[in-house]
């Protein structure tokens, strides 16, 4: 189906909506106007019969500043800044709820309308790999998708696709919750033996930081010597830097623009929450984040092969780039991409916000040394402990408040190991003294080995990756 015949259909809730709020437009010109009341009364009778079209097609009443949810048929789920409920918001800037567990993800899952990764998929990731699942994806850390049985079904009949993920280089040093989506994008690399494109925002991060443009490339260049450090295979991966990629690539930037084409203003303030006074690019930015999901903007890699499907793992935070993409998708002739979210590392002061790089006490860096990781841990580690060893002793510790517990959850691959700590917290053999030394001995040599990968990366190895080439592999 091409753009145009797409776009003229007349029950896509989007467009139905906009012409709803449009059409809201006239009734209130008309009326301020003190129009000729025929006139009005003929406005506001195509505005009733827009409303009914409109809760046909989306299954929603209209309300002016809502678009439709993903799951309506159309892509929009709200402001971004998306109270997952009146305690959680979640967005691509802020993560933040009041609950000291953490953001409710279930809650997520059912607002921002994406499935729950369950034990089935996880036992049939495992079946179709050969392999046994990846302890985030057995200890829900990945905990939800879009359409990865449709991504297994056709992997099963051998047709494969590739993976994107990306980075918004806005300092130097990365943090350990930015690992997360790395580490496990190289483990469904190894598993699958699949493609990878990698791409760095730097004019994302110009855009909206105090942050001049060559300081947002020199960031990309650092950040890209951290993500090689992850182990990715140098001939199955491709990183790029936006600001040097994109005025090379014609077929990059012929997407960028059929993305920009699709998507209203009204509709990136639905999601982002932008406003009149945001500047232009940040407006426009969106697409850019989602022209990688499409094979064709990789000609070195794809060719012209348009319909190869994109797999995009990354926190949930990312989400609202990708509801966006997947609703223009088909309206551009591509395959919607498919996606895995992950929960957020959380800051060392508790799971009511992410580990967060613009706050250095909240995190502990990829460049921190084993005395900094064992100060800050001591220090900050939000703990689930009693107030006293008498108290701990005798009603024990809670992890689920934990931070200490949480960051094991993540780092400690041993499964008996863990379970043993959780259990001794939680009866109180286990002091959150101890407990935190046992965190603190698990992600001092985790950090130290990534600071020896990160030191073996050249400059040669920088600009391999970085270089436009076709990668090896079976599609
Ligand atoms: P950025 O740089 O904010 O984050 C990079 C990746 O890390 C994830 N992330 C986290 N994961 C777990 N716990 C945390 N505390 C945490 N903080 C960040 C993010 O979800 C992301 O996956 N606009 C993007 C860059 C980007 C991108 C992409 C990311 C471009 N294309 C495709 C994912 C997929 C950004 O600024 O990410």
């Amino acid at each position: 189906m091409t753009d145009q015949q797409d776009g003229e259909k007349a029950t896509n809730p989007m467009e139905l909506y906009e012409k709803l709020a449009a059409q809201g437009d006239q009734v209130r010109t008309l009326k301020t106007a003190k129009a000729d009341k025929d006139e009005i009364e003929a406005a506001v009778q195509l505005l009733l019969k827009l409303k009914v079209e409109y809760k046909q097609a989306s299954g929603q009443d209209y309300k002016a500043g809502c678009p439709p949810s993903e799951n309506s048929g159309g892509a929009y789920n709200g402001p971004a800044a998306d109270g997952a409920d009146d305690q959680d918001t979640v967005d691509p800037w802020n993560v933040s709820t009041t609950n000291a567990k953490g953001v409710d993800y279930d809650k997520l899952i059912v607002r921002f309308g994406s499935s729950k990764i369950n034990q089935e998929l996880v036992d049939r990731i495992g079946r179709v790999t050969g392999r046994r699942p990846h302890h985030f994806l057995r200890r829900g850390i990945f905990f939800s998708h879009r359409d990865m049985h449709q991504v297994l079904d056709a992997y099963e009949k051998h047709k494969s696709f590739y993976l994107y993920t990306g980075r918004g280089p806005s300092s130097e040093a990365m943090h350990v919750g930015h690992l997360i989506p790395f580490i496990f994008t190289k483990w469904l690399q190894d598993v699958f033996d699949i493609p990878l494109v990698i791409q760095l925002t730097d004019d994302e991060k110009y855009l909206w930081k105090d942050l001049s443009i060559e300081d947002c490339q020199r960031f990309a260049i650092e950040n890209t010597r951290d993500i090689i450090a992850c182990g990715f295979d140098v001939n199955k991966t491709f990183i790029f830097s936006d600001l040097e990629y994109m005025g090379s690539s014609p077929e990059f930037f012929r997407n960028v623009v059929k993305v920009q084409k699709h998507v209203t203003f009204n509709q990136v303030k639905g999601i982002f929450g932008f406003t009149d006074s945001d500047c232009i690019g940040k407006i426009s930015f969106p697409a850019t984040q989602a022209a990688p999901a499409f094979s064709n903007s990789f000609p070195e890699i794809f060719g012209s092969r348009k319909d190869t499907q994109c797999l995009i793992p990354c926190a949930i935070d990312q989400d609202p780039y990708f509801r966006m993409t997947r609703d223009v998708a088909p309206r551009i002739g591509y395959p919607k991409p498919a996606l895995m979210h992950s929960t957020f590392f959380p800051a060392l002061q508790g799971a009511q916000t992410k580990m967060s790089a613009s706050d250095a006490n909240s995190s502990i860096f990829l460049t921190d040394t084993p005395k900094q990781i064992k100060n800050k841990i001591n220090k900050y580690a939000f703990s689930g402990g009693k107030d006293t060893v008498e108290e701990h002793r005798k009603y024990g510790g809670n992890t689920e408040v934990d931070v200490s517990y949480m960051y094991l959850t993540f780092f400690m691959e041993d499964d008996e190991r863990l379970e043993k700590i959780r259990q001794d917290y939680a009866s109180g053999t286990l002091l959150t003294g101890e407990l935190k030394k046992i965190l603190i001995e698990t992600l001092q040599p985790i950090i130290a080995q990534h600071q020896e990968r990160r030191k073996r990366v050249t400059d040669e190895t920088v600009k391999q990756f970085m270089t436009p080439r076709p990668l090896n592999f079976k599609i």
